[in-house]
């Protein structure tokens, strides 16, 4: 059995590069396994060569202590509550950008200078509009569907529409992917909700910058004007933005393992949204919102609480915890913020919802489970009832967290198509199955 793992100090005098020692108590042997640094964050020990040297896999189901790949893109600290964007404050970043930015920041790793950021803006713009034949692909589903069911089935479909930017060995077909997913994302998840509600769709303008942009596809209706609030439109801006990236997360990790084995963008991206859609992930905003429901009223609170702690109920406080942040999701206080700014725009004075919200948080982070868990609200406890808030109905929360989160997918898949030392994601298993055993006819068996 191979024993715990031992820090070997770094040997200086030789430049040696540091190393864990694992001993394999069964048999005595050792072996060295190299310590690989980041530029901030844990070190991570190197074990490609485990099984090959020991034959041992490692085991780790959820992936609680694994790095699944190098990236450059966004680092959080879950302790401190930091997330970075390319070295980029979330806060600052969500105060002084916009999303075009961040996704240009996202796919190329830097900020773009004006002249970059017009062309970017006037690339995407120009890849809003979808296959005219798209639209009968929305035809054949349930008007009762459930808008993420339809994000799936189109987006996976889009590689049917868009063989010319299928080809992932090829820089430019790749890019023009990327840039198609970020631009036909808001018509196509905008399409989704007006399918839903048997409204024309709206075609998008390319006078209006990316969020007013996707407001108006959902809102406006043919026999009169629409006139995008601005207020709004930097709240849906900042919504995207918060949503934007978050590292190796279920629905990315998704993208990067469908990516693996070679698949085209539209597809990997389509798995990726199937990821999201579960409520331990991107389902948490839909989620919220109905739990805040139930809940009802400000006095019911301490019930569910309660609840919450019982080992022996499954009920979990939504838009409460996460794997990576044991402190006050950075991305949660700058929701937070919005909502306030979001409802008074709307001018409403009085939300029994945020109301009820604010005073769950209160009770919960006065409280020994959730002090002790270190549970704090994650980004997706405020953000339902702004887009409630907005006129958009609970099922399609977690379309726009898709529709965020895109460039991030696009992001991460372009990182790891173009690794040199990309290789398909093929995880090993511990067997606790049957061993060999003989075949028995069906006559025979009992
Ligand atoms: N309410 C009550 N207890 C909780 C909650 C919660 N929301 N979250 C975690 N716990 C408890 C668990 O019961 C567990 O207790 P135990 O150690 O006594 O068994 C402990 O805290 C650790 O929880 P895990 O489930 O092991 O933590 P994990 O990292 O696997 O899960 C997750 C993280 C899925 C986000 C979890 O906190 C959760 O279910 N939260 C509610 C759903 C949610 O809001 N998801 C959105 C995540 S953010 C995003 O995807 C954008």
């Amino acid at each position: 059995m191979a024993s715990a793992t031992k820090t070997a100090p770094a040997a200086k005098s030789d430049n040696k590069a540091p190393t864990v020692t694992l001993i394999d108590n069964a048999t005595g042997k050792k072996i060295d396994l190299p310590v690989m640094d980041g530029s901030v964050g844990p070190k991570v020990i190197d074990i490609r060569k485990l099984y090959a040297e020991t034959g041992y896999f490692t085991y780790d189901p959820g992936f609680t202590s694994t790095g699944s790949c190098q990236s450059a893109i966004t680092y959080i600290d879950g302790d401190e509550g930091v997330l970075l964007h390319r070295g980029y404050a979330i806060e600052d970043l969500a105060e002084h950008s916009d999303f075009m930015e961040v996704c240009y920041l996202l796919l190329h790793g830097e900020l773009p200078n004006p002249t970059q950021k017009s062309k970017f803006v006037h690339d995407i713009t120009y890849h809003t509009m979808v296959h005219e034949q798209l639209q009968y692909l929305y035809r054949g589903f349930r008007r009762d569907a459930h808008p993420m069911a339809v994000m799936v089935g189109v987006v996976g479909a889009l590689s049917a529409f868009y063989h010319d930017s299928t080809d992932i060995n090829d820089p430019h077909q790749r890019m023009i992917a990327s840039h198609r997913l970020i631009a036909k994302m808001p018509t196509i998840a905008a399409m989704a909700y007006k399918y839903s509600v048997g409204q024309p769709f709206v075609y998008p303008r390319n006078d209006l910058d990316y969020a007013s942009n996707f407001l108006r596809m959902c809102f406006m209706v043919p026999c009169e004007e629409y006139k995008v609030s601005p207020v709004l439109a930097k709240a849906m801006d900042r919504i995207f933005i918060l949503h934007a990236d978050h590292e190796q997360n279920a629905s990315t990790s998704t993208v990067r393992l469908a990516g693996s084995s070679g698949a085209n963008p539209f597809a990997c991206i389509a798995a990726g949204i199937a990821s999201l859609w579960g409520p331990a992930h991107g389902g948490a905003n839909e989620a919220v919102l109905n739990m805040l429901r139930a809940i009802g009223t400000k006095d019911r609170v301490p019930e569910y609480v309660k609840r919450a702690k019982n080992k022996d109920d499954s009920f979990r406080l939504m838009g409460f915890g996460h794997r990576v942040y044991k402190n006050y999701d950075p991305r949660a206080a700058v929701m937070r913020k919005t909502c306030h700014e979001v409802l008074e725009e709307l001018g409403v004075k009085n939300e029994p919802l945020l109301d009820l919200a604010m005073e769950l948080e209160r009770i919960a982070l006065e409280d020994d489970y959730f002090v002790s868990k270190k549970l704090y609200p994650n980004v997706d406890f405020y953000s339902g009832i702004i887009l409630r808030a907005m006129n958009f109905p609970t099922s399609m929360f977690t379309v726009l967290f898709a529709l965020a989160r895109t460039v991030g997918w696009v992001a991460q898949w372009k990182e790891m198509i173009e690794d040199p030392s990309q290789k398909i994601g093929r995880p090993r298993q511990l067997y606790t199955g049957a061993t060999k055993r003989a075949y028995v006819p069906t006559t025979k068996r009992k």
